[in-house]
């Protein structure tokens, strides 16, 4: 699985069905809010609308559990509304995928609006560009379109799921906010609000595109893992570029995290070598100097190597889970959604935005 995970293109295999949803999600927001329509074309325009890693990646799972290749029919939007329950079990991952996206979508219009970020993939965020009050509006109306649209999948597991996704994310923005005395220094609690914050999503949502294709209780529990640890890896490497990466290649402000008071994972890490550091953590690098100093420290502390290590073995665990997730004696197109769930584990590690 190795050798082919890095001859498949992820992202190509089910573009046209994530694009459907992406569609379908666009065109539900314009159509019921029309004043709503500059936040959906912030955030759903070709080009502006993001890596689209979750609709990716359920589908991808949808794929690798069910084993029968999706017909180019599933890639036409689906026309229903919202509330209607769709009959077919693909109809019903793609609205999980649709789901996700929307909650993620959702907490980024609030989190710009928490975070006063101006930028956001490259183009002003909401809030710079038509105020707090509308970009929160905007989310909250995500929230509500996505709870109609859970509604109508008449599933209490994948409804409670979900919900506790909401649950996770609010937690984890007050665990990060709140955050006071040793929790600051705390490899630990940067984990569990990573989990709440990133990785529960991944992982509730995955565990629910199982539910729907009535994957065997290991499976759906390899799925939930899957997720957990990919979301985990995925914002450890976001936490690094934060550090490394320049502002024009991330489409939003660099060293962001330390600014805001955050020591994230490579910070966390570094610490261990270079304990000069623990005090600008404590005091949230608030001192004039103390985030070049940081910086500096970081790079003495190998920081950066220490969280990249880290985020290959989530990446590692994650992609071990595959084999738990594809059945045995699977046709060829679940073993190759199999090798792009494995293929998306690595390019998490290699991403520059
Ligand atoms: C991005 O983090 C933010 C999140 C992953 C979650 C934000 C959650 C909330 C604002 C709680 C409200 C939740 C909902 C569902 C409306 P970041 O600021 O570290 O990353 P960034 O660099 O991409 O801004
Ligand atoms: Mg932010
Ligand atoms: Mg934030």
């Amino acid at each position: 699985r190795a050798a082919a995970a890095e001859a498949v293109d992820p992202f190509a295999i089910v573009a046209g069905e994530v694009q459907a949803v992406s569609e379908r999600l666009r065109h539900s927001v314009v159509s019921n809010v029309p004043a709503l329509k500059a936040a959906a074309d912030y955030y759903f325009r070709p080009g502006v609308q993001g890596k689209r890693l979750r609709p990716t990646l359920l589908l991808l799972l949808a794929g690798a559990l069910s084993g029968a290749p999706p017909g180019a029919e599933w890639a036409a939007p689906d026309l229903r509304p919202p509330h209607e329950p769709p009959a077919e079990p693909r109809r019903r991952a793609q609205r999980v995928a649709e789901i996700a996206e929307t909650i993620h979508v959702a907490s980024l219009l609030h989190d710009d609006v928490l975070d006063d970020a101006e930028t956001r993939r490259g183009a002003p965020s909401l809030n710079a560009a038509a105020g707090n009050k509308l970009a929160i509006l905007a989310g909250d109306f995500l929230l509500a379109r996505a709870s109609v649209t859970l509604a109508s999948l008449r599933n209490h597991e994948v409804t409670d799921l979900m919900s506790r996704v909401l649950e996770n994310l609010v937690a984890g923005e007050v665990l990060q906010m709140t955050a006071a005395g040793e929790q600051l220094e705390s490899l630990d609690h940067y984990l569990h609000k990573t989990f709440c914050k990133t990785a529960s999503l991944m992982a509730n949502s995955a565990r629910c595109v199982a539910l729907i294709a009535d994957a065997p209780p290991a499976a759906a529990g390899a799925a939930w893992e899957y997720g957990r640890h990919l979301g985990l890896a995925f914002q450890i490497v976001d936490d690094v570029l934060d550090i490394t990466g320049s502002s024009s290649v991330l489409g939003k402000p660099a060293l962001n995290d330390m600014k805001a008071g955050l020591a994230t994972a490579p910070v966390l890490l570094a610490a261990r070598a270079a304990p000069a550091l623990l005090p600008l953590v404590r005091r949230k690098f608030k001192r004039d100097g103390d985030v070049a100093a940081a910086v500096a420290l970081v790079a003495a502390g190998g920081g950066v190597e220490a969280a990249r290590a880290l985020a290959a073995e989530h990446a590692a665990a994650a992609a071990a889970q595959v084999e738990l997730i594809v059945p045995s004696g699977a046709g060829a197109h679940a073993r190759e959604c199999g090798d792009a769930l494995v293929a998306i584990t690595r390019r998490v590690l290699t991403r520059s935005k």
